[in-house]
Order: structure tokens, then C-alpha cells, then sequence
């Protein structure tokens, strides 16, 4: 069974060239030489190390694959350990070793270390976000913005080190403590997209760190280096060796690391596709299984909307991160009194939109992050046009010049879209935004919920009831009111209905469900057999 482990089907690092390591042919020998350090020095271009056990040591395999900037396919920025499942193995035994420990440290002793860690991504964040975006081509600003949502989670979950509340109840029998507890549940395989780098890995490891997990980590292959960049600064806070294992690879690491026994919950973020697969292996050992995937959001825009304010929300909601969040606004839906002006500004602005690589701040949209990200967004246009859809603005790559290197596109803009068009059904993951018209609050809504998935819906209204009937007859797991569809904050649960997810949160105390179970404690002070139900006294 395949398990590419990427966001995106098919996108598991397609334009990662995958090259044999010459000086990697004796990996005992390197892994000596490299012992505590993340990289290895060759020539000019450094090779990234897995970190198995409290040390930074090569693939098995003694192969590499290429993470290449996609803003600039000439620009090397590393290589990267191609891993096979012994690798994989190695890191799950490790970490199943560091559980027997790390469960037994008191959760505001295992916080402080997240504690340190938060303070060491706030000092190294400007470098970070720099990687992030060569790396993986959004903005700096975004980047920046991804280092700081790692930063707000791990403070964030720091801050459960003293609390993980339990609840303590009375008893229906005299003499009887009645009270339950969080434990951890052990080793803890997550999957990670490209999309946010660092953020989406903050969600899953920090919350598993201070319930008492162990963590072995696989991130997208399109992003290797703000992962390692994370896992540096765990290992520089003083996380003990096995508590988070790292490691690089495509689809046999995630198919381990979702089907090995001593795997007990595996979290997964990327497409429905993937999920389903990750789903499937995880079922047979009954493991916890948490996923988080596709999304087709919507954007509804009523007669009495602020205008302007909700075109400015559907350019960030469409636009923003090049369309590539499992948020994104790809769909909006305007009423048709105001249809005709929603357009024609929106279409004005998407076309003034700056493009161009991430790591010049003057632009605002960056490249799509692989060449098969960037030909799916190109098969959709057509699709679209096919379909009928009115093309109003973009439509076409951008590979004049120094775009050439790069994997750049228009920011695209159907209108006159119908509800049930390809387009305006399947996510795409790019800067393609369907714009669809409605005659009432409840066709809106109805073309909202026509969708597969269920992340994340907003509507722009003036009007409090029409606010509150969509707040509740949406069927999302996020909603706005007059803002746009992506931005949400670590410390309320994040995930969706349907195709979206399994019924599982991350962030907030939510997160706490997927990386602890509940046990129910009962103390009998009384000295004699007392029975529940049963011996229960009466008045
Ligand atoms: C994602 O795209 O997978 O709400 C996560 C947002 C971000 C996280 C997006 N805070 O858009």
C-alpha cells in the first residue's frame, strides 16, 4: 500500500530529485562523524541527518533526496536523508525505549522544556522563517507567521503542564473517591504536510510531549528543513534522547510509522486520499487515529455586506499562502444584488496582486511549491474553462524571465461558477478561487454544506440574524463572522466534518483527547465491599 504522506496526492515530493550519496556509502562511518550534529558538510551543499535516539545519523540506505527552493529550482538548499523503514524501525524502538521514562516526569517538569524551547524558536525565528520560505516558497510574512503559530502552540501547551484537568466527582457511595486522570498512551507517529512547515508539527508533537507520548516524526519531503529546524531546538532545550525521533523519507517510513505495533496513535495531516490510506493501516491494531485533510471553504458574501471589507477578506482567504491551506477560501458565493460589484473589484485586485518569490518582501503571492502542485492548478483552469466557468482574472503560469525557475501562476479568479463544477467541488490547493451567485441566505448556505468536506465556512453580513443562522447551520468545524476563512488561533480546536476529518481536533485543550485517554479512578475509604448500583443507601 502506498503512503506518500504528503498533502496533496501525488505531490510527495515529485520535484525532489532523489540522488545516491557517494559520501554516504559507509553510513557507520559517517554516523561517527557526524555524531551530534544535524548536517554533514559536502562540498557546498550540506546533507541533513535523521535524529534517531538522541543522534543525528544517516539513512541505511545511504541515499539522499534534494529539497530544492521552488521559488528557484537552481538554488540547492540541502539534502536529505531517503529513508527506509530500518530507519523507521530504529526510531519507533527508540522511542517506545524513552516512553518507559518520559511518562514518569511530572507534566510541569516535561513543560518547562517546552517552555525553553518556545524562547529558543522566538530567538531563531527571523532564520526560520527564512528557510521556511526557500524552502517552500509562501511569503515572509506568512513564514513569519507559521514560526510564530509554533511558538503560541508550545507556550500554549507548556501552559497544560499545569493544568490537563481531570474531573473529580462525588461518589454515589459514602466513603468513595471518585475522580479521572489524562495518561499518555505512548509512541506517537506523526505525519506532516508542507503547507505549515513548522506550525502543523507544533499541533501534534507539543501537545503529545507534555501528555507523556514519545514522538516519531516524518514531515513532507518538500520541507525537511524547517522540520529538522524544530526537532534542533527540542534537542537544544534538552528534550532526553528518544523522546522525538526524526526522520526523512517518502511512503515506506509513513506506512511503518502508521501500521507498527508499537505505534498507539498515529496523526496525519494532508490529503483525504492519504487519510484514507493512513485509516486503513491504523484500523487492524485499533491505534488512535487522527486526521486532518482536504477542504473546500466557502466565502458567503450577503446584499448588505461591507463590500471592500469582504473583498479584502476573499483575496487573503483565496490568495494568501498561494491558496495552499487546507483553509483556503476557494470558494465564494455573493448575492446577486451585489454580485456584479463583488467582482468586478475583486477581480481588479486579485490582477494587482504582487507575485514573485517569497523571499522579497515587496511581493505578496509566492510560487505554488512543486511542479505537480503547479500542474494541478494548471489541469483545474482548464478544467474550469471546459466546464463554462467565466475566467476573470489569471488563468496562466508565470515563466517569463526569472519566473522560468520558479513555479509561479496568475492568481485565477472564475466567475458565473456553478455549485456542482469540478471546480467548485474538489480542493485544488492554489490560487483559484470559484465565485458563484445566490439569491437568499439559505441557497448560500445550501451551496456551503454542497461540498465533500467540512473545514472551515464565513459569511460577511451586517445582519446579526442572518450571523447566527449560518453560525449554526453550517456544518464546518471553523466559522467566521466577517472575516475571512483562514486564521485560526492555537487555543480553540482546529478541524472539520466530513472528508475533512475523523472527528478528531488539534490545537487547544482539544488536542489533549488525541494524545491522552481517560482513566477513572475509584478510592474506597469505607474498609468494607461496597457495591455501585447495588448498596447505594437510601435517604
Ligand atoms: C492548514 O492549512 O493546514 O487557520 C492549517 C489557518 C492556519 C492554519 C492552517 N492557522 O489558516
Amino acid at each position: 500500500m502506498q503512503l506518500p504522506g504528503e498533502r496533496g496526492d501525488g505531490h510527495s515530493g515529485t520535484s525532489c530529485r532523489r540522488v545516491a550519496s557517494p559520501t554516504l556509502a559507509t553510513p557507520s562511518a559517517i554516523g561517527a562523524l557526524c555524531e551530534r550534529m544535524p548536517t554533514t558538510v559536502q562540498s557546498k551543499v550540506q546533507t541533513y541527518n535523521n535524529f534517531i535516539d538522541g543522534e543525528w545519523v544517516p539513512s541505511r540506505t545511504g541515499k539522499v533526496f534534494e529539497n530544492r527552493n521552488p521559488a528557484d529550482q537552481d538554488d540547492l538548499i540541502g539534502l536529505f536523508q531517503e529513508s527506509s523503514v530500518d530507519d523507521a524501525q530504529a526510531a519507533i524502538v527508540a522511542a517506545e525505549r524513552a516512553y518507559e521514562h518520559w511518562r514518569l516526569v511530572p507534566a510541569p517538569k516535561r513543560a518547562e522544556l517546552l517552555f525553553r524551547a518556545a524562547q529558543l524558536i522566538v530567538e531563531r525565528k527571523e532564520q526560520f522563517a527564512r528557510d521556511m520560505t526557500r524552502e517552500m516558497g509562501k511569503v515572509l510574512e506568512e513564514t513569519r507567521g507559521d514560526v510564530q503559530e509554533a511558538i503560541d502552540m508550545t507556550y500554549f501547551m507548556a501552559g497544560e503542564g499545569r493544568r490537563q484537568h481531570g474531573q473529580t466527582v462525588p461518589s454515589e457511595l459514602r466513603d468513595k473517591f471518585a475522580m479521572s486522570v489524562r495518561q499518555p498512551l505512548g509512541v506517537c507517529s506523526m505525519i506532516t504536510p508542507w503547507n505549515f512547515p513548522m506550525a502543523i508539527p507544533s499541533w501534534k508533537i507539543m501537545p503529545a510531549l507534555v501528555c507523556g507520548n514519545t514522538v516519531v516524526f516524518k514531515p513532507a519531503t518538500l520541507t525537511p528543513l524547517s522540520a529538522l529546524n524544530f526537532v534542533k531546538v527540542l534537542e537544544d532545550a534538552g528534550i532526553p534522547k528518544g523522546v522525538v525521533n526524526f526522520v526523512t523519507g517518502g511512503a515506506d517510513v509513513g506506512t511503518l510509522l502508521s501500521r507498527h505495533d508499537a505505534v498507539k496513535v498515529v496523526s496525519f495531516t494532508g490529503s483525504t486520499q492519504v487519510g484514507r490510506m493512513v485509516s486503513e493501516n491504523a484500523a487492524p491494531g485499533f491505534k488512535k487515529c487522527h486526521l486532518e485533510m482536504g477542504g473546500k471553504n466557502i466565502i458567503m458574501i450577503m446584499d448588505d455586506a461591507q463590500l471592500e471589507l469582504a473583498v479584502e477578506g476573499c483575496l487573503w482567504g483565496g490568495f494568501g499562502t498561494t491558496g495552499q491551506r487546507c483553509t483556503a477560501a476557494s470558494r465564494v458565493v455573493v448575492h446577486e444584488k451585489v454580485y456584479d460589484a463583488f467582482v468586478e473589484q475583486f477581480t481588479r485586485r486579485a490582477k494587482a496582486l504582487r507575485v514573485g518569490p517569497g523571499l522579497n518582501e515587496n511581493n505578496q503571492v509566492g510560487p505554488s511549491v512543486s511542479e505537480s502542485q503547479l500542474n494541478t492548478v494548471m489541469s483545474y483552469v482548464e478544467i474550469g474553462k471546459k466546464e463554462g466557468a467565466t475566467l476573470l482574472a489569471g488563468g496562466h503560469r508565470l515563466d517569463s524571465g526569472d519566473f522560468g525557475r520558479g513555479f509561479f501562476h496568475e492568481p485565477t479568479i472564475f466567475g458565473d461558477v456553478h455549485p456542482k463544477m469540478r471546480i467548485a467541488q474538489e480542493e485544488i490547493f492554489g490560487p483559484v478561487v470559484s465565485v458563484m451567485r445566490c439569491r437568499s441566505l439559505d441557497e448560500a448556505i445550501a451551496i456551503g454544506n454542497g461540498v465533500a468536506y467540512g473545514l472551515s465556512a464565513s459569511i460577511y453580513t451586517r445582519d446579526i440574524n442572518k450571523a447566527f443562522t449560518a453560525m449554526r447551520d453550517i456544518y464546518t468545524g471553523i466559522f467566521y463572522v466577517n472575516a475571512p476563512t483562514i486564521g485560526a488561533e492555537v487555543h480553540l480546536p482546529f478541524g472539520g466534518t466530513k472528508a475533512t476529518g475523523n472527528g478528531h481536533r488539534e490545537a487547544g485543550t482539544a488536542a489533549l483527547d488525541v494524545f491522552s485517554e481517560w482513566k477513572s479512578i475509584y478510592v474506597d475509604f469505607s474498609g468494607k465491599l461496597q457495591r455501585a448500583q447495588i448498596d447505594t443507601q437510601e435517604l
